[in-house]
């Protein structure tokens, strides 16, 4: 996929996503916030309580949504004989589009009620989300090769050096003013030893500070003799050296957590299942069918 198809494709993903959450929300809002005890008497009580033809089609299609994703990219990841089909990020891009409307569908499949046994998948389903979001972030601190696949210690420093070698071999920078550009790369002291919480805070502030960061690279640069037309090139270059010095220092860290990251979310995603598998077994004793 090329970058520009790949970016109409999230913006599918997305406005498909945001679409139909704020769709179904807009229709039905008025349901929602009315008191229990009220809700029986609303005109469209019987599609909408969680037994009704809509409400239990968000049920059923959320949870379909959210089992298709878990097993494409379990499936994707883990498989030998899966890895020809596509890039490993892509899956993780629809894992993260149908486990995040699946679980807002099932939300609306509960109309915001949450009672017996289920509730517990219910909150499980939310930790797993929730904690998606994190582990989303984390991951994308990650580097990765081209097909989304994990770098070695060794790769990331001949890739590092690649990027300084191009400045030298094809932009003709001298060795002064890649010593200055490195120098603005350098991560922050001891960051390697930091707690969750600092680590993240550096990783944010690290994202926010983009401009700030491209500003500095261009007034460095400003003081060397750069051709005008190769400028946007070489910022570009010595931005990416600067982010990846950064991950590097953290990386250990961010794999540590992320590994910890997995307690939460593949455990959480095993209870949810095991409880629905509870709940739909007993909703199909009871004779709801849905539309079967
Ligand atoms: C992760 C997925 C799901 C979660 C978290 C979930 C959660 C819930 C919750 C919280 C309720 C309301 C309980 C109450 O009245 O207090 C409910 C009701 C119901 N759910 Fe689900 N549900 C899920 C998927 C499904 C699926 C796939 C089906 C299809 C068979 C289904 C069928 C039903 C039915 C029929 C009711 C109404 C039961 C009644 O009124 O007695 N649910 N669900
Ligand atoms: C109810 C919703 C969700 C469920 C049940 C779920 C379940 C899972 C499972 C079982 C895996 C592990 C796959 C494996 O290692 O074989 C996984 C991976 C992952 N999920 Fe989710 N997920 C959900 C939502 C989300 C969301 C909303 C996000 C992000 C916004 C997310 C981000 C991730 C990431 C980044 C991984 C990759 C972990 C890795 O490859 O090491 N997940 N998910």
């Amino acid at each position: 996929m090329n970058p520009l198809s790949h970016r109409f494709f999230l913006f599918f993903l997305i406005s498909i996503g945001v679409f139909t959450a704020v769709v179904v929300l807009a229709r039905n809002l008025e349901y929602y916030i009315l008191p229990m005890e009220e809700r029986p008497f609303y005109e469209r009580y019987n599609d909408l309580k969680p037994s009704g033809i809509e409400s239990h089609g968000y049920g059923i299609i959320g949870t379909a949504m959210i089992t298709i994703g878990v097993i494409m990219y379990s499936s994707r990841k883990r498989v030998r004989a899966f890895r020809q089909f596509g890039k490993i990020k892509h899956y993780l891009e629809v894992h993260i589009f149908l486990c995040l409307l699946g679980p807002v569908l099932v939300l609306y499949h509960t109309t915001f009620k949450f009672g017996g046994l289920v509730a517990v998948s219910f909150w499980s389903m939310s930790a797993v989300a929730l904690s998606g979001l994190l582990g989303r972030y984390l991951y994308q601190h990650i580097p990765k090769n081209i097909e989304g696949n994990e770098l070695s210690a060794k790769e990331l420093e001949e890739n590092g050096q690649k990027m300084l070698d191009s400045l030298h071999t094809t932009y003709a920078l001298n060795e002064q003013a890649v010593k200055a550009l490195r120098e603005l790369g350098k991560p922050m002291a001891h960051i390697e030893e930091a707690g969750l919480l600092k680590l993240l805070w550096y990783l944010l502030i690290n994202d926010l500070s983009q401009k700030r960061r491209i500003m500095m690279i261009r007034n460095t640069l400003n003081k060397y003799s750069v051709d005008k037309h190769s400028m946007k090139k070489v910022i570009a270059i010595v931005n990416d050296h600067i982010v990846f010095q950064q991950r590097i220092a953290v990386l250990e860290k961010v794999q540590e957590i992320f590994h910890y990251w997995h307690v939460v979310h593949l455990p959480f995603s095993i209870i949810m299942f095991v409880i629905l598998l509870v709940h739909v077994g007993v909703a199909v004793t009871f004779g709801y069918t849905w539309i079967f």
